[in-house]
């Protein structure tokens, strides 16, 4: 345990994040979903994304076992799905359709990306459990590019597209290659 775990968790929340709901289903077929902000791209061949789940998450075991599950990453409009999820409700699904994804997974409608995969390894990540996921198919929302929700030092917040940052040329290539 850090000394200062406030103090700690400040100093990360100065990486600013966005936000996305990871849903699976359960042993018993009931649609299971959680907010996060530790999703991250990992491989492009294989295709691989990450997160991690909280040991302690009421819906814990249904992440250990997952064989499938989805990322839906959230758009600027959808922070009350956010925080829907980000509660360890048994209601959190009430009023939702959600979409069938291909494994029978529910997946968030109108999320900007949708990611869904395969479990391909879980690994040990001290009081969390790390996800990753071999991703067998992708979407992105028809309506245009939203603006996405984003976390930072423990607030949602907004992007502001016309603030973007001059890059001299040639850097400017590199950042859109990534
Ligand atoms: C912006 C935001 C990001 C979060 N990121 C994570 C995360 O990366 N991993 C995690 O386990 N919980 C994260 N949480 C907390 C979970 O959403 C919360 O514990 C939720 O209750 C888990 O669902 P469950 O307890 O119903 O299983 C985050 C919450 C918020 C608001």
């Amino acid at each position: 345990m850090m000394a200062d775990p406030r103090a700690f968790r400040d100093a990360l929340g100065l990486f600013p994040t966005g936000v996305a709901v990871v849903t699976t289903r359960g042993p018993g077929g009931e649609r299971v979903g959680a907010t996060v902000s530790s999703f991250n791209s990992v491989s492009l061949d294989p295709p691989l994304i990450l997160f991690s789940i909280a040991r302690n998450a009421k819906a814990f075991d249904a992440w250990a076992g997952a064989a499938h599950f989805a990322v839906n990453v959230l758009s600027e409009a959808q922070s009350e799905i956010s925080n829907r999820f980000a509660r360890a409700l048994t209601d959190k699904w009430d009023g939702i359709t959600d979409i069938a994804g291909d494994a029978g997974g529910p997946l968030i409608p109108n999320a900007s990306a949708c990611f869904q995969c395969e479990s391909y390894a879980k690994h040990e990540g001290g009081d969390h459990l790390i996800l990753i996921g071999r991703v067998t198919s992708y979407a992105t929302t028809p309506a245009g590019t939203p603006r996405p929700l984003l976390f930072y030092r423990g607030r949602y917040r907004e992007l502001d597209p016309e603030l973007g940052i001059e890059t001299p040329q040639g850097v400017d290539c590199q950042l859109h290659g990534w």
